[in-house]
């Protein structure tokens, strides 16, 4: 990836971490910006910097990584409530709607995301569109039975599904070891009636719509950072 892109990322997810204070819980994000968050946090426990954290991961491989860099973790049966999550996302619009799920983790980052007091999302600008759905494809996890129902489904939505593999070729499976299909809907003008119709589909896991859960998205880019409030 090119550094200036990484460098972006990094800028937005440490400015998130500012947001961070001792005695918090707090949710750790998936993927390529919000590791830098994570890296920053165990760096500022490593100092002493930050005191009494406790940590939910949105994955398992979030929640290895963690636990490596020696934060504290906890699960929802020690603590019910997040105080901040710092998550990154696909794609970003004006109303700080989302899509979620480039990196398979949709599910337990929307059960954080729903858990959590504040929720910020750190990107790049690349990542803003007037549209979701206008650069990324919509995420669903899947249960494996009858997932081949589903295709001819969403179809009847207007989408183009594709079942996700991985980089060497075999079906992509989650860490609740349930498919995902990628399903391009172009521009979605109406999020909250497309999460309504794959809400009612047996099978349907979850979806990467995360609409109404951002509190604040700090947008990276060359000219600086902006932050994006509800
Ligand atoms: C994982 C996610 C990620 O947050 C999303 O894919 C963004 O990842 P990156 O910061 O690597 O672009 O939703 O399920």
């Amino acid at each position: 990836m090119n550094s200036d892109k990484t460098n972006l990322k990094k800028i937005a997810a440490e400015k998130a971490v500012e947001q961070i204070k001792s005695g918090m819980v707090i949710g750790l994000g998936v993927g390529s910006t919000a590791i830098h968050a994570v890296n920053k946090i165990g760096s500022l426990i490593e100092s002493g910097e930050l005191k009494d954290i406790s940590a939910i991961a949105c994955s398992k491989a979030t929640h290895d990584h963690a636990q490596k860099l020696g934060i504290p973790l906890t699960s929802f049966s020690e603590d019910r409530l997040i105080d901040i999550t710092i998550d990154g996302a696909d794609e970003v619009d004006a109303n700080l709607n989302l899509i979620k799920g480039g990196g398979g983790a949709l599910l337990r980052e929307k059960i954080v995301a729903q858990s959590t007091l504040y929720e910020i999302i750190v990107v790049d600008d690349s990542k803003i569109s007037k549209y979701l759905g206008e650069k990324f494809y919509l995420p669903i996890e899947i249960l494996k039975f009858g997932w081949e129902t589903h295709m001819k489904f969403l179809e009847s939505l207007g989408g183009e599904p594709t079942l996700r593999k991985d980089d060497s070729g075999h079906l992509y499976e989650t860490d609740q070891s349930n498919f995902i299909i990628d399903c391009n809907f172009g521009p979605i003008k109406n999020p909250e009636s497309l999460a309504k119709e794959l809400e009612s589909r047996a099978g349907i896991i979850e979806h990467g719509l995360f609409l109404g859960l951002a509190k604040e998205v700090i947008v990276a880019s060359s000219s600086g950072i902006k932050t994006i409030k509800k």
